[in-house]
């Protein structure tokens, strides 16, 4: 799953990396950083954040990929003195070389991005601090290899979308993923489907239509009790 990827733009500007052999982009064609932004950031994190008022926050994300959601998450949390501590799990983690060539250090402080360009390799050995309020690991595993001690506030579910890899949103995948969100933790996802709902349901979460980012009606999130 490493084919001949290629640096495609967005409609809002932004990159993002298309893979031949999946046939999908890494982001909505509409708009990689927007979709990051409103999907990841507003409804997932800053969601967390209004609810609980946390000064601190564990998040999972399922295909770190590009690092975009990261590094959105990482600048908005040394912006707010906010402790993050994130897990980004990645079967197929991009090269370095790939990674740079998307732009994306145009979209946060050059500290965050070479902290990031950095540490990008040694997060995947162990948990590295990047700056004094964010800490990152790379699990490089398949999803269902994935073990932690840790659950999280927060999971960011950003696998390709079903039609392209429908082993990710299955009641195996959904379920070894959801056991990792703590009590009261949020699950985004930029995909909505009624089996994904009622997965969910049966697994005991809340889950709620948010509007989706542009491009997309409607996006799903999930809030454990
Ligand atoms: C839609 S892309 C993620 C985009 C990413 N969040 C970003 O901002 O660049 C899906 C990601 O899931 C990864 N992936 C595919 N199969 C996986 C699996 N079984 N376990 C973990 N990651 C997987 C892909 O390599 C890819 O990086």
């Amino acid at each position: 799953m490493t084919p001949d990827l290629k640096i495609v733009a967005t409609a809002d500007g932004s990159n993002t990396i298309f893979n031949p052999q999946v046939g999908e982009n890494y982001h909505s064609r509409h708009g990689a950083l927007q979709e990051s932004k409103h999907v990841f950031l507003k409804a997932g994190l800053e969601y967390f954040i209004g609810r609980t008022q946390a000064a601190a926050v564990s998040v999972m994300e399922v295909g770190l990929g590009t690092g975009l959601n990261f590094l959105l998450t990482a600048d908005y949390c040394t912006a707010s003195n906010t402790q993050l501590s994130y897990t980004g799990i990645e079967a197929y983690p991009l090269s370095q070389e790939m990674i740079s060539q998307t732009g994306y250090e145009q979209y946060v402080p050059p500290a965050i991005w070479q902290a990031f360009m950095d540490n990008y390799e040694a997060s995947m050995q162990t948990a590295v601090k990047l700056n004094a309020y964010c800490q990152l690991q790379t699990a490089h595993c398949q999803l269902l290899n994935f073990q932690s001690d840790q659950q999280f506030d927060v999971i960011y579910f950003d696998a390709f979308a079903a039609i392209h890899q429908p082993e990710m949103w299955n009641d195996e995948a959904i379920g070894h993923t959801i056991q990792f969100l703590k009590p009261g933790g949020v699950f985004v996802t930029y995909a909505i489907t009624g089996n994904l709902k009622r997965m969910l349901k049966g697994m005991g979460l809340q889950v709620q239509k948010v509007p989706g980012a542009p491009g997309k009606r409607e996006m799903l999130r999930a809030v454990s009790s």
